[in-house]
C-alpha cells in the first residue's frame, strides 16, 4: 500500500513538473497555453461570424440543378461520355426541366500539373482538354461544373488545390466554369499556432525600411501583449495571438495607394504544423504560414504583398483557429475568395461578362457547415455520401430535414447528388427520395446514366424520368422563398410530416410513410394554421392538388392511404 502511494506520488510529481516546464516554455515562446488548452473541449466554430459578409455573387438565387459524374461512373469518365450526357440531357427533356449543370466529380484531372502549375484534363481520356469541352457544352446552352479538394490531393489522390487556390480558381475562371465542388479529403488542419513577431517591415518596391511596425507602438486585445523571447532576452516581440487569444493592430499612414512587401520578423518554434497568423489590412485577409521548425538561427523573415489605401490603414495580426470547425472555415473562404476575386477579374481583363461560379462546399457535415456556409458558398452538404440504397436515403433525409432554418436563397443545405433510379430502389421509394429531395429545396443533381434516360424502349429508364421531370415538384424545389420544409409535429405514428411555405401564399405538404407497412392517414389542414414559419391562414376549404396523382380537389382535409416508403405530397392553395 505504502509502495502504491510513493508511485502515486512520483507519476503526479512527474506530471506536475512536465506540465509546468511545458507551461513556461510556451509562455516562452509567444503563446498562450490557457488559449491552448481550449482547443481539445470545443468543436464548433469559433469565429465571430457577425463580422463576415455572406457569400454573394450573383448566381441564380434557387437550387442548383443538373447532373454529376459521381454516383454512376467514379472514376471510369472521359471527354466522349461527358458530352454524350450533355446531349442526352436536352433529347431526355431534362435540360427543359431545369437541369443544365454538366458537373465533373473527381477524375477528371491529369496527376499532371501543366508546364505553368495549372491543372489539367487527364491527358487520356481528355485528350482535347477541359476549355474544349466546356465550349462545346456551353453551345448546347448548358454550364459545366468541375471538382477539387482542399487537402493536398482529391479523394481519389490527384492533385487537388491546397495551397494553389489562387492559381486553380484563375484556371476555372479562365475556363468559363461556373460551378465548383470543394472537397475535404487530405485536408490539412489549420495550426493555431502563431509564433511571436520581433517587428514587421513595410515597404513599397526598391524602397528601404518606409515604416516599421514594432510592440510599442502597437494596440492589443484579449491576451494579446508585448513580451521578451528566451532566446534573445533583449529583444522585444508581440505575441499571445494564438487560439484566438488576442489580437494585435497598428494604424499606419501612406501617401500613395498600392501594392506594398510586408515582412514578418519572427521567433521560430518548433512545431508538429506550421505555425500561422492571418493579416487584416482595411479588412482583407492576407494568411500567412510559417515554417515548423527550429534550425540554427532563432529569429527568421516571412513575407507577403499587401495592398494598402492612401491615408490611414488598420492592419491586425491575430490567429482565430480555436477549433477544427474554425479551420475548416478559414480553408473554405479562402478558395471563396479566390473564385470570387478570380471571375471578376478574368471579366475586367478580357471585358467580358462576369461568370460567377456557385461554389459548393463538400465538408460532409463535419464541422456543422450550415452554421457557416452561407458567409463561405451558395450550397454544403450535410451528410457522408450517399448510395443508392433506402438505409442511406434514410439517415441521410433524418439529418438533413432538421436543418430547415439554415436554407434561404442561394443558400441551400445539400443532402447530396440524387440516386433516383439507380440500384434497387423500388418505384415507390425513388418517388419519395425525390419528393423529400424537393420538400428539402436541396440541389437537384441527377446521378444517372443520363444517355440510358435517352432509350424510349426501356420502361425502368422512362419511369425514371417521368419522376425526375414531374414539373409541379420542380417548381416546390425551385420555389423563390427557398424556405426548406419544416417537420410539423402530429400523432400519425410512422409517418413524418413535411410543410413548406411557398412564395405566392401556397404551402406544399408531404406526409412520409417510414414505415415497413402501407398506413391509412387523415389530416388536418387547418393544423397548419398556426404556424408562423408556414405563415398560412385558415380557410373553410382549400383548393389541393395531388402533384403525384396530378388529381385537384377542395377539402378542409386530405386522407387515404400510403404505401410503405411511400409518400404523398400536394400543393395546397386558399
Ligand atoms: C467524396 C465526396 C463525393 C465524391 C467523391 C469523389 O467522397 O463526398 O461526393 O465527390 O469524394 O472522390
Amino acid at each position: 500500500m505504502t509502495s502504491f502511494i510513493i508511485i502515486l506520488i512520483a507519476v503526479l510529481a512527474i506530471a506536475l513538473v512536465a506540465f509546468v516546464v511545458w507551461f513556461a516554455s510556451t509562455v516562452a515562446s509567444g503563446k498562450c497555453p490557457l488559449c491552448m488548452m481550449k482547443q481539445p473541449f470545443l468543436s464548433k466554430l469559433t469565429v465571430d461570424l457577425k463580422e463576415q459578409e455572406n457569400f454573394e455573387n450573383d448566381t441564380e438565387k434557387s437550387p442548383l440543378m443538373g447532373w454529376s459524374s459521381w454516383n454512376t461512373f467514379r472514376n471510369h469518365i472521359n471527354e466522349e461520355l461527358i458530352y454524350d450526357t450533355a446531349v442526352a440531357l436536352k433529347e431526355t427533356g431534362l435540360a427543359d426541366a431545369g437541369y443544365r449543370y454538366v458537373n465533373l466529380d473527381d477524375c477528371w484531372q491529369s496527376s499532371l500539373r501543366d508546364e505553368n502549375g495549372d491543372l489539367q484534363g487527364d491527358l487520356e481520356s481528355f485528350p482535347s482538354g477541359i476549355p474544349a469541352l466546356v465550349e462545346k457544352i456551353n453551345e448546347l446552352d448548358l454550364k459545366v461544373g468541375l471538382y477539387s479538394s482542399n487537402g493536398t490531393l482529391t479523394c481519389e489522390d490527384l492533385p487537388a488545390s491546397l495551397n494553389n487556390e489562387v492559381n486553380d480558381a484563375n484556371t476555372l475562371a479562365r475556363w468559363g466554369v461556373e460551378y465548383f465542388k470543394y472537397d475535404f479529403c487530405h485536408h490539412e488542419y489549420i495550426s493555431g499556432d502563431c509564433p511571436a513577431i520581433e517587428y514587421v517591415d513595410i515597404n513599397a518596391d526598391n524602397e528601404h525600411a518606409k515604416i516599421r511596425l514594432t510592440p510599442d507602438n502597437a494596440m492589443y486585445t484579449g491576451k494579446a501583449r508585448m513580451l521578451t523571447i528566451k532566446e534573445l532576452p533583449t529583444q522585444k516581440a508581440f505575441g499571445f495571438i494564438n487560439h484566438g487569444a488576442g489580437t494585435v493592430s497598428f494604424d499606419v499612414d501612406i501617401d500613395n495607394e498600392g501594392e506594398y512587401n510586408m515582412t514578418i520578423h519572427f521567433f521560430k518554434v518548433d512545431a508538429k504544423n506550421k505555425p500561422y497568423c492571418q493579416v487584416i489590412v482595411n479588412g482583407r485577409m492576407y494568411e500567412v504560414f510559417f515554417p515548423a521548425s527550429k534550425p540554427f538561427t532563432p529569429d527568421g523573415r516571412q513575407q507577403l504583398k499587401v495592398k494598402l489605401d492612401s491615408g490611414r490603414n488598420t492592419i491586425t495580426f491575430l490567429n482565430p483557429i480555436v477549433t477544427k470547425a474554425d479551420s475548416s472555415f478559414y480553408q473554405y473562404i479562402r478558395m471563396a475568395n479566390a473564385l470570387k476575386d478570380a471571375t471578376k477579374n478574368y471579366a475586367i481583363e478580357n471585358e467580358t461578362e462576369e461568370k460567377p461560379i456557385t461554389f459548393s462546399i463538400c465538408e460532409w457535415g463535419l464541422a456543422r457547415p450550415w452554421t457557416w456556409g452561407a458567409k463561405v458558398g451558395n450550397m454544403w452538404r450535410t451528410t457522408h455520401d450517399i448510395t443508392p440504397q433506402w438505409a442511406s436515403i434514410r439517415v441521410i433525409y433524418e439529418r438533413n430535414v432538421r436543418l430547415y432554418n439554415y436554407a434561404y436563397p442561394g443558400h441551400y443545405n445539400d443532402p447530396d447528388m440524387l440516386e433516383v433510379g439507380n440500384g434497387n430502389l423500388t418505384e415507390e421509394e425513388n418517388k419519395s427520395h425525390f419528393t423529400l429531395w424537393c420538400m428539402m429545396a436541396a440541389p437537384l443533381v441527377l446521378g444517372n446514366d443520363i444517355r440510358e434516360l435517352a432509350d424510349k424502349n426501356n420502361e425502368k429508364a422512362q419511369a425514371t424520368l417521368n419522376i425526375l421531370t414531374n414539373k409541379s415538384l420542380i417548381l416546390i424545389d425551385q420555389d423563390p422563398l427557398s424556405k426548406q420544409a419544416k417537420p410539423i409535429k402530429h400523432t400519425l405514428s410512422g409517418i413524418d410530416i413535411l410543410a413548406r411555405p411557398l412564395n405566392n401564399g401556397d404551402v406544399a405538404l408531404c406526409l412520409f410513410n417510414k414505415s415497413s407497412h402501407q398506413k391509412s392517414f387523415a389530416f388536418n389542414i387547418n393544423t397548419l394554421c398556426d404556424d408562423e414559419y408556414l405563415n398560412f391562414e385558415k380557410a373553410d376549404e382549400y383548393q389541393i392538388h395531388d402533384l403525384w396523382s396530378d388529381e385537384r380537389f377542395n377539402a378542409s382535409q386530405v386522407n387515404g392511404y400510403i404505401e410503405s416508403h411511400g409518400v404523398k405530397v400536394y400543393r395546397i392553395s386558399k
